[in-house]
C-alpha cells in the first residue's frame, strides 16, 4: 500500500505532519538505504525498508485491541460525564479507535477497539449472527425451564430474540450464575432476557465474541494488541 511518507511518519506517531516534514527535510529519514528529504515521495509501507533516526518503522494501517473492559467506561469515543473506554488505552494516539460495539456502562469483560471500520461493521452485523457469551449472576433461581425459554427464543420490547443458549453454573441462597450465549446485540439485551423470566442480572461480563476469549491473564482495565494467531482465527469466516 503506496502512501505520502510524511503522512505515514506522522501516522505513525513521530511526530505532527509539519515536525515530520522537518525531520524529512534535515535528512533524518532513509527508504531503502536512501536519504529522501521530499516529505511527499511516495513508500510502499508493506515492502519498503524505511528508517527514521535509527529506527526501523513498521507501520500497521489497522489496530486490533482487546480490553478487559472495567465498569463505570463508557462504550464510546467521548462523553460529557462518565470516562471512556478509549481513555484507557495508550500509546495508540494516532489511530483513531473506537470500541467495536457496545457494552453496558456496568458490564465488563471483552471488548475490542479498533480503527478497522469494515472489520467492526462485520463482527457486529445482525445478520452475521455472531455468537457472544456472558457471564452473569442474577438474582433469583434460574431454571429448566428458563433453558428452553431462552432456547425458545425471548420477546423482549415486542422483539422476538432468536434461539440462545442458558447453561446454569450454580444456583444458591435466590441468586444463580449463569452463562448465556446470545447471537445479536440488541440493547440491554442479556439483562432483559434475564428479566423477561422474572429475575434481575446483578454482575455481567462478556468472556467471548465469536471464537475470540476475554484473556484471563489481562487484569481488568488493561489491554493488548490481539496476536496474529487470535486475529487470523477471527477473520476467518467473518
Ligand atoms: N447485554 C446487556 O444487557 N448488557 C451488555 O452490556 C451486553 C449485553
Amino acid at each position: 500500500m503506496v502512501m505520502r511518507l510524511d503522512k505515514l511518519l506522522a501516522h505513525y506517531g513521530i511526530g505532527t505532519r509539519k515536525e515530520v516534514k522537518n525531520y524529512i527535510r534535515k535528512g533524518f529519514v532513509t527508504v531503502n538505504g536512501s536519504i529522501i528529504k521530499k516529505d511527499d515521495f511516495k513508500v510502499d509501507y508493506e515492502t519498503d525498508k524505511i528508517i527514521f533516526d535509527g529506527e526501523l518503522i513498521t507501520y500497521k494501517p489497522y489496530v486490533y485491541i482487546m480490553l478487559n473492559k472495567p465498569a463505570g467506561y463508557v462504550s464510546a469515543t467521548k462523553d460529557n460525564v462518565h470516562p471512556t473506554v478509549v481513555d484507557l488505552i495508550y500509546g495508540y494516539e494516532q489511530y483513531d479507535l473506537f470500541p467495536v460495539g457496545r457494552l453496558d456502562l456496568d458490564t465488563e469483560g471483552l471488548l475490542l477497539l479498533t480503527n478497522d471500520g469494515d472489520f467492526a461493521h462485520k463482527l457486529l452485523a445482525p445478520s452475521r449472527h455472531h455468537s457472544k457469551l456472558y457471564y452473569a449472576c442474577v438474582e433469583g433461581i434460574m431454571e429448566e425451564n428458563d433453558i428452553l425459554k431462552f432456547k425458545e427464543g425471548i420477546t423482549i420490547d415486542h422483539y422476538r430474540c432468536q434461539s440462545s443458549n442458558l447453561s446454569i453454573i450454580k444456583t444458591e441462597d435466590n441468586t444463580s450464575e449463569v452463562l448465556i450465549e446470545i447471537f445479536e446485540g440488541k440493547f440491554h439485551q442479556v439483562k432483559k432476557m434475564v428479566e423477561s423470566v422474572g429475575k434481575k442480572v446483578t454482575y455481567l461480563k462478556r468472556l467471548q465474541m465469536k471464537n475470540l476469549k476475554l484473556d484471563t491473564s489481562l487484569q481488568i482495565g488493561k489491554f493488548r494488541e490481539l496476536s496474529e494467531d487470535e486475529l487470523v482465527d477471527l477473520m476467518n469466516d467473518l
